[in-house]
């Protein structure tokens, strides 16, 4: 149970490198069960999810080599079919692995997702989506139970863009007997890295990243090498904190084309924002001016942004109003904002942040992976220490955070909590 302190006031100065995003590296992971064969997966960034994933892989059967940045997994030996509550409760995206484990061998066992910190999380989309493709899908003693002998291609149309379920049904489609169509699907940088993954595998699919994707089934699938995107969110968050600093941050090896909602809103607030190839530079005034955010599916402004973004506006000069319209109760970092001094009111899906000069350091507790990161970007910008509790949501999917923010001249230190 560690926990991290931060002792804010410092301008953030200097260079960071983006790790591979854990958003694409899931289902690209999950993906490697659709056939037998090496799959060589690199830039695999070092947090508890994608360990959660290769585990989760391990006792199914599949080969997994870990290698400094990368993996080599073969899913040729796989043995079981099911995935248990015991991880698909620390990490949601376990759900991964239905479609693929259906599409291959006709059957799936995973526990249903339990209580999540992020208001409703449901699946329904995911198993709406299996069902069209011809599987029978029921839930017995808390597990989905998927099976079909052979899927059949289908016209599906998702109600809302989910990630998870596109990425889940598109997998899925790939195996299936004739033409798939997704509409309205969710059209995530990520979607497009998972589609590129399985089209070097043999899979054929087209427009991935558009709304409708076409995907025609194929018998089966053979190894391939793929190194995954840069993680826009880990991006985001360390221009945020540069940003909400007064300081001057560049993060290398990262996408800028992936970043349109995030540099446009930096620049808004009064950032100096340049852009490169693979790098982005932030150089902020000592003081942000406030804006309204509203959070989108992709290329809109990221729902996981969000309570970064908050954490900079609550500094900000004005008022400025954050409309969460992808996940209800996605607000649990406010309260924690408030034992901060943050002046910040909420009205259903809006939050209302009254800037201030000043927040002030106090003892917090990350609810989830983001509202974490929320937290330490507060800690950043307040006077004194913030003690920020249950970091073990944050080291989900930020890889090495405080040795990141600490080359930028943050200080910040790690503490361990006996139980
Ligand atoms: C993924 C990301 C997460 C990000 C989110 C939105 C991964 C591993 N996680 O989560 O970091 O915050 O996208 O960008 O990639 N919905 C339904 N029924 C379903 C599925 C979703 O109603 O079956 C709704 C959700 O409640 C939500 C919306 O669809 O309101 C979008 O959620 P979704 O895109 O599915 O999020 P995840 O894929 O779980």
């Amino acid at each position: 149970m560690d926990r991290l302190v931060v002792t804010g006031g410092q301008r953030l100065e200097g260079c960071v490198t983006a790790a591979g995003a854990k958003n694409a590296v899931l289902p690209v992971l999950a993906a490697t069960l659709l056939g037998a064969g090496e799959c060589v997966i690199s830039n695999l960034p070092q947090v508890r999810d994608v360990a959660t994933m290769l585990t989760l892989l391990g006792l199914l059967g599949v080969s997994v080599k870990r290698e400094t940045g990368r993996v080599i997994v073969d899913a040729t030996t796989v043995r079981s079919v099911e995935a248990p509550y015991d991880l698909v409760k620390v990490m949601r995206a376990s759900i991964l692995v239905l479609g693929p484990l259906l599409a291959r061998f006709g059957e799936a066992l995973v526990s249903l997702p339990g209580g999540c910190a992020i208001g409703q999380r449901p699946v329904d989309l995911h198993v709406d989506g299996l069902r069209k493709l011809g599987a029978t899908v029921s839930l017995q003693h808390g597990r989905i139970r998927a099976h079909a002998a052979r899927l059949e291609g289908q016209r599906i149309v998702f109600r809302v863009p989910t990630v998870t379920g596109t990425e889940n049904v598109l997998m899925a489609a790939c195996l299936a007997n004739g033409t798939t169509v997704l509409d309205n699907a969710a059209c995530e940088p990520e979607i497009t890295d998972l589609a590129d993954f399985l089209m070097k595998r043999g899979a054929r699919i087209h427009g991935a990243g558009s709304r409708r994707v076409v995907i025609e089934g194929v018998p089966s699938l053979r190894g391939a090498e793929h190194e995954a995107i840069p993680d826009r969110v880990e991006t985001g968050t360390y221009l945020f904190a540069g940003a909400m600093t007064g300081g001057r941050v560049e993060v290398n090896r990262c996408r800028p084309g992936h970043m349109n909602a995030v540099l446009s809103t930096l620049r808004n607030c009064g950032v100096e924002v340049s852009e490169a190839a693979c790098s982005i530079t932030v150089k902020a005034p000592r003081r942000l001016r406030a804006l309204d955010i509203h959070t989108l599916p992709y290329p809109g402004f990221p729902t996981d942004l969000q309570a970064p973004v908050m954490a900079l506006l609550c500094l900000a000069d004005g008022t400025s109003v954050i409309t969460e319209s992808v996940f209800e109760g996605r607000f649990l970092h406010i309260p924690e904002l408030w034992r901060m001094g943050a002046a910040i009111t909420v009205d259903g899906h809006r939050a209302i942040v009254k800037g201030s000069d000043r927040i002030s350091g106090a003892p917090v507790m990350a609810s989830d992976l983001r509202a974490g990161a929320g937290l330490v970007l507060a800690g950043l910008g307040a006077s004194g220490d913030t003690r920020i509790s249950r970091i073990y949501h944050v080291e989900r999917g930020y890889e090495h955070i405080e040795e990141k923010l600490r080359s930028l001249g943050a200080v910040i230190r790690r503490e361990h909590v006996p139980s």
